[in-house]
């Protein structure tokens, strides 16, 4: 999704902002641009594609000023092309935005009968003309606050000004925008990753702020035009996680690196020596909850299905989930003894943070299940519980999904035991289990020639099905949303059971069909389930748990055993050969694989 970055310096910008604009990638854009202040003018270069085009398409060296803005845009209004790139300039102002202006046409309208021209399709230009409005009879503070106020939606922002070259300012609503500092100059970025590689000193707008950042000083104003004093953080430097490595993509990476995330994740929650699960500082009494609603959006929402199960199972409380974008619109009944979780990798996407915003209205008991401690729905949540996974680049959720789904599970398990739910003994028994399955996942990872032959068969196809029960059917959905979103294969997740009701007309001769099928309670019923696609002409992938030599079935195309273990954690090895399958699609097929077509990896608008 869209990034920004400015830089405020004693020596020229646009190198490090490229840099920087670099760095935003991974978000996922389709244009980027710079614009730079020298000499009483305003520089501007934009290019259609990626950052590189912008290299190669420009002499970088000519565009001179200590001060500057650059974007990368993911389109929203307007086709993705050079003119609709960020900035946006009139004489004085050049804007970038990330986030959608709702009432733009209303504006524009109003813009344009006082004599405003405007160059593009984009809601952002308001903002130019706007602010150069209120600049005709205001100072900039007054001037800021009035076009923010004019404003409906949700921006982060970044302006320059022709007529005040020793300064930017930022300025926030809904999307998330941090201050850094260095030496001699300062800067303002869409997240701390894109400050990274400058500092780790870093300030967080809070909704409604903004701030003028200068070379050597910062001021921060709230929504009226108020000074306001923040904290500076610091955070911690772990730049080799941004870092390929050997590896071809992002993807590949932490595909691989999920039995150390697991394994870190399983060392900060479980005391291995009373074999506990710490959940320190959990702030509410377990008998003041009776009810769990988990909200995501994505993978994310897998990952709410998949807890709901183990749940269910481990603490017999009342447990809903919800995709983020329906739950914020609809009329929900808050029940005071409810907790509500908020899973999300980046802690920035839009429709989860709405749907926090209006739990915290209601003065509801709040969580957040994130990976970026940093983020907006982290800082917002009254707990948090992180999931030490490491910077994920990829845009495609891997070694996110498993840490969602393991810290998840260890708070389902440590609730059930504190409700008595589970016997000592077995609570016991679970977490040693628990503690092999980074072993466990190592050997899943080795299955890597068979499924990258697999693929061939999958990218041949019109469409596939995965389908799984119970504790394997978030995971059909998840496999088939990384399918879809990597290879551009359409996949359709469904409960295994529900075939006849409907599906089962689209199976045609040699459509393959995933069917996750592990030795557990569903086993039986699920092979069922197999029988009748395979009847129809379906080519079935079986994924399955290993057993002792046991002939499952006649006619099945090919067969993966993942190792044993207890019925609980099987999810996480079924998962593993799906996310190489959709690696090795894309892989075969020369897709992007770490930047999916149409996608971002933090998505900062509705
Ligand atoms: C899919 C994927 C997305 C995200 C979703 C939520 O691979 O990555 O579906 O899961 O956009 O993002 P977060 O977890 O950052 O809230």
């Amino acid at each position: 999704m869209c990034g920004i970055i400015g830089i405020s310096s004693n020596k020229p910008v646009s190198a490090n902002i490229i840099n920087s604009l670099k760095k935003l990638e991974y978000r996922g854009y389709d244009s980027a641009g710079i614009a730079t202040l020298s000499d009483g003018e305003i520089n501007e270069v934009k290019s259609e594609g990626r950052v590189d085009n912008l290299e190669n398409n420009f002499d970088l060296k000519n565009l001179r000023g200590n001060i500057g803005i650059g974007h990368v845009r993911w389109a929203t209004h307007g086709v993705p092309n050079s003119l609709n790139a960020h900035p946006h300039s009139s004489s004085n102002v050049s804007v970038v935005h990330n986030g959608i202006i709702e009432n733009s046409t209303i504006l524009k309208n109003h813009l344009i009968n006082k004599g405003h021209n405007f160059k593009s399709q984009t809601d952002t230009e308001v903002i130019v003309h706007l602010i150069t409005e209120h600049l005709k009879t205001s100072k900039l503070e007054e001037a800021i606050t009035k076009t923010l106020n004019q404003l409906h939606g949700s921006f982060a922002l970044g302006i320059v000004f022709k007529d005040m070259p020793d300064l930017i300012v930022g300025a926030r609503r809904g999307s998330p925008l941090a201050v850094g500092y260095g030496p001699n100059e300062n800067y303002l970025g869409s997240d701390s990753y894109a400050l990274k590689s400058m500092t780790n000193k870093i300030t967080y707008l809070d909704d409604g702020e903004f701030c003028i950042v200068k070379k050597d000083q910062v001021i921060f104003f709230n929504e009226n035009g108020k000074k306001v004093n923040k904290k500076i953080l610091e955070l911690s430097s772990d730049e080799a996680s941004y870092d390929k490595g050997d590896f071809k993509h992002f993807m590949a990476k932490e595909i691989e690196e999920q039995p150390t995330t697991i394994k870190t994740g399983i060392k900060e929650y479980i005391d291995s020596v009373n074999k506990e699960i710490n959940i320190f500082n959990f702030p509410w009494k377990i008998k003041d909850i009776n009810s769990i609603t988990l909200i995501g959006c994505g993978t994310a929402y897998h990952s709410c299905l998949m807890a709901k199960y183990w749940f269910e199972e481990l603490t017999n409380l009342d447990i809903n989930i919800d995709i983020a974008s329906e739950f914020r619109y609809r009329k929900n009944r808050f029940k005071k003894d409810s907790l509500y979780v908020f899973v999300s990798q980046s802690g920035e996407t839009a429709d989860t943070y709405a749907a926090l915003d209006i739990c915290n209205k209601n003065s509801m008991k709040t969580c957040a299940v994130v990976n970026v401690i940093e983020s907006s729905i982290a800082r917002d949540s009254n707990f948090v519980l992180p999931i030490h996974c490491g910077p994920e680049i990829g845009v495609a959720s891997t070694k996110a999904f498993l840490g969602q789904i393991l810290v998840l599970y260890m708070l389902a398990l440590k609730i059930g035991s504190l409700r008595n739910e589970i016997e000592k003994n077995k609570y016991q028994e679970k977490i040693k289990e628990l503690k092999a399955l980074p072993g466990l996942i190592e050997k899943t990872l080795l299955y890597d020639n068979d499924i990258q032959a697999i693929s061939n068969t999958f990218n041949e196809a019109k469409g596939s099905m995965f389908l799984g029960r119970g504790y394997s059917y978030p995971i059909a959905l998840e496999g088939a949303l990384k399918l879809k979103e990597l290879s551009y294969i359409h996949a359709e997740g469904y409960p295994a059971g529900e075939m006849k009701h409907g599906p089962l007309a689209l199976i045609e001769e040699g459509m393959p069909v995933v069917v996750l099928a592990p030795r557990d309670k569903y086993y039986k019923k699920t092979i069922s389930n197999m029988q009748e696609v395979i009847a129809r002409g379906a080519k079935v992938l079986l994924i399955t748990s290993k057993s002792k030599g046991e002939v499952i079935s006649e006619n099945i195309w090919e067969t993966i055993e993942v190792e044993n273990t207890n019925d609980d954690l099987l999810p996480f090895l079924l998962t593993i050969p799906l996310q190489k399958l959709a690696y090795y699609s894309a892989l075969k097929k020369g897709y992007d694989i770490d930047k999916p077509r149409n996608l971002a990896k933090s998505v900062t608008v509705e």
